[in-house]
């Protein structure tokens, strides 16, 4: 499926976020810097968004991994055309096995990828296993915002406008369809944090984000 939508991708996340994903993704920097890592990992990291978004507050190595041959293609492309592509390394690869040895980073991210993992569980206690103990987790993902007019003036378009738009602009009638029963589906909140935590991270923290449309997690191993 991303595969399939990895040409226009970049193009839909702006249209049909209005923008607001890039002030999700400099959200999660911000949190990223208060920890000054030196190394990180970003799992699902489709076009690199977000891995260079955080080379800027990383001053050490970075890895982008993902399972999409297609959507790493793009993201191969941004890195080579940005200042940071000596440090950051793009690969494919399976965040629910991945090939790195245990306590190898000491910041694992990951934005809106763990809702497709196909075994949750498994991912997340392989984003733990690769992080060094004391490191840090950040977990960007959609929520179910509470608020009951808002959250109905928004399932509106989430729900009828965005599937059709993104079906108009990517010609993929099914990934734009799959986004909101994906996110209804996924656990938020406190069933999140409560998943990090079997995972065997400790300390964890919620941010909603635009009433709560999207959510970053935050914990410590
Ligand atoms: C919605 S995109 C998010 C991409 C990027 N992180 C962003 O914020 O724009 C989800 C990505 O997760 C990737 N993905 C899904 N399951 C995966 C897995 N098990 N391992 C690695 N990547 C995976 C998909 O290939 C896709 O590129």
């Amino acid at each position: 499926m991303f595969d399939n939508i990895s040409g226009r991708y970049d193009a839909l996340n702006r249209i049909l976020s209005m923008g607001i994903d890039i002030r999700w993704r400099n959200r999660v920097m911000r949190e990223v810097a208060r920890q000054a890592p030196n190394n990180l990992l970003d799992v699902a990291t489709g076009t690199g968004d977000l891995v260079l978004a955080l080379a800027k507050v990383v001053p050490g190595p970075l890895v982008g991994l993902d399972l999409s041959p297609g959507m790493l293609e793009k993201g191969k492309q941004k890195v080579q055309r940005s200042r940071f592509h000596a440090r950051i390394e793009m690969m494919v690869g399976d965040s629910e096995n991945l090939p790195f040895e245990s306590d190898s980073f000491d910041a694992v991210s990951v934005a809106f990828g763990v809702r497709n993992f196909e075994n949750l569980e498994a991912g997340l206690a392989e984003m733990q296993r690769v992080t060094r103990p004391g490191g840090m987790v950040y977990v960007l993902e959609f929520s179910k915002p509470k608020n009951r007019l808002f959250s109905k003036v928004y399932l509106t378009y989430f729900k009828h406008v965005l599937p059709r738009l993104g079906k108009l602009i990517s010609g993929d009638a099914s990934a734009y369809t799959y986004l909101p029963e994906s996110v209804q589906a996924f656990p938020d909140g406190d069933a999140f944090l409560a998943c990090l935590h079997e995972a065997g991270y400790k300390e964890g923290r919620s941010i909603p984000l635009t009433g709560g449309i999207a959510t970053l997690y935050v914990a410590k191993k």
